[in-house]
């Protein structure tokens, strides 16, 4: 039997910092490679679904008819994401608590399993991808996004910016963690098994003043006052005045009217 590998630990926490970003997602904007799969009737497993907006989704994509099962590690977020479907009037989703390493559901349940922003933070994402197959009924289809760190780019040159970067992949590794996931996502499902593979990759792009203003403000919080925060002084990573510089460098970089910021993501679509 497989001993799950639960070493990592997961970076940024549930802040409500970290959960101004995640609640922006939507099906549209984060899983646009998958919607063009979905279709009323199906059976989808969200992994990893932290406050559940692009669950809610997916939900509806899927309806009339069909259901989608939402589980994360965290027991707090995952009541989070029950409160949002509720708010929306979203039916057909049951939520709850599970490790991806070892999901507890029977073979073949489901026609898609989905995880987004998830591989890059757990300690084996092969064996991830494996136990999404195992659930995955043969055809069906396995699909993941996970941005790639070193990836990102952006605009005007911030020295504090390089810095930041530099810290958080330190960090995320030092918890187990993968954080240029995106690259890496087809290698790990064919290591998984899969042999149908779609690979893709598309972006997020802050540029207006009011998205600029946005995404520092929440990364300039996330750096001084997440359970990333506290990992990274703690791991003996940074100084609380290193953090403090970091959300300067984001604050003055979001003020600035030529600001532009790009997070590349990849995406793999793998038939079971
Ligand atoms: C970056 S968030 C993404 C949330 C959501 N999918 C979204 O994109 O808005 C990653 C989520 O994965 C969960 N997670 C981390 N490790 C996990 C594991 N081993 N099994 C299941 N969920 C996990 C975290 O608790 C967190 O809610």
């Amino acid at each position: 039997m497989h001993a799950a590998k639960e070493t990592a630990v997961y970076t940024h926490g549930h802040h409500e910092s970290v959960l101004r970003s995640h609640r922006w997602r939507t099906a549209e904007n984060s899983a646009a490679y998958l919607i063009g799969e979905l279709r009323p009737g199906m059976s989808v497993l969200d992994v990893g679904c932290g406050p559940g907006t692009i669950t809610a989704d997916l939900a509806e994509l899927v309806a009339p008819g069909g259901r989608v099962t939402a589980v994360d590690a965290a027991r707090d977020v995952v009541e989070q994401a029950r409160a949002h479907a509720a708010e929306r009037g979203v039916s057909g989703i049951e939520f709850g608590t599970a490790d991806v390493h070892a999901l507890d559901f029977p073979d073949d349940s489901f026609d898609v399993v989905h995880a987004h922003q998830v591989l890059q933070h757990v300690g084996d994402p092969v064996q991830a991808l494996r136990e999404m197959r195992r659930v995955c009924r043969p055809g069906g289809i396995v699909a993941a996004r996970d941005a790639d760190y070193a990836a990102m780019t952006w605009y005007p040159a911030t020295p504090g910016l390089d810095e930041w970067l530099d810290l958080y992949r330190r960090v995320a590794r030092a918890n187990g963690g993968e954080p240029d996931a995106g690259r890496r996502l087809r290698a790990w499902a064919r290591q998984a098994g899969f042999t149908d593979v779609t690979s893709s990759a598309t972006a997020w792009c802050f540029a207006t003043p009011e998205e600029a203003a946005w995404w520092s403000s929440l990364w300039a919080d996330r750096t001084t006052a997440s359970a990333y925060a506290a990992r990274a002084t703690g791991g003996g990573h940074a100084a609380a005045s290193d953090l403090a510089a970091a959300a300067e460098a984001w604050r003055t970089w979001g003020a600035d009217p030529d600001a532009w910021f790009s997070v590349l993501n990849g995406e793999i679509l793998c038939r079971a």
